[in-house]
């Protein structure tokens, strides 16, 4: 069985999807993956609870109580390894994990560490994602997952959603509409990566 840790700082709505969709398509059956643990930076992360009701296992790496950067992202590799089974390291899930990780963390994971992003990438990478777009004039907008590398919001893209920018659109109406597509393509994503092992 292939082990997959999901990395959460908040609602978790991604995380959840992910969840559904494993259920849903007995992603154990069809691809021998399981959804292992979700750990997040943040005690108060909502995600922690919807993952603790669907019977997944939770962790809290608490970023504030490490001296560095680089310590948090080894502790946290640490925990993240320990659910590698013998011949495979677990997959690793960015779902609203809103830390910038260090070159050796990313490193570590190449090929095996996922994002997704509320924008359509290249364009927009880093944060107020909804906001910058409709200052632009966007007429349409969305999210990507993609693999990472060590520069922020830059790998190789694996799925994309495109969606309108309405007139009186704000950043809350147009992340809520974004957000409805993320839950559609980091599942199907996710699959297209095991389905390729
Ligand atoms: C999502 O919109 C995700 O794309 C974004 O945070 C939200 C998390 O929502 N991620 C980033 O901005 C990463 N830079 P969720 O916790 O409900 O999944």
């Amino acid at each position: 069985m292939k082990n997959i840790v999901i990395l959460i700082s908040g609602g978790g709505s991604n995380m959840l999807a992910i969840l559904k969709a494993a259920q849903r398509d007995n992603w154990a059956a069809q691809y021998q993956a399981q959804v292992a643990a979700v750990i997040s930076n943040k005690a108060s992360a909502g995600g922690l609870v919807l993952a603790r009701a669907q019977g997944v296992a939770t962790e809290v790496l608490d970023h504030t109580s490490f001296a560095s950067r680089e310590a948090f992202d080894a502790a946290l590799m640490a925990r993240i390894d320990s659910y590698a089974t013998p011949g495979h390291p677990p997959l690793v899930l960015l779902a609203g994990f809103m830390r910038i990780l260090t070159p050796g963390f990313v490193n570590h994971y190449a090929g095996r560490l996922v994002n997704i992003h509320p924008s359509l990438l290249p364009a927009f990478a880093g944060l107020n994602t909804h906001q910058r777009a409709i200052d632009a004039g966007c007429q349409v907008a969305g999210a990507t997952v993609h693999l990472v590398t060590p520069e922020l919001d830059h790998g190789p893209i694996l799925a994309q959603a495109v969606v309108p920018v309405l007139p009186g659109d704000s950043a809350d109406t147009l992340a809520a509409r974004v957000l409805t597509q993320e839950h559609l393509i980091y599942p199907r994503a996710v699959v297209k990566l095991l389905q390729d092992k």
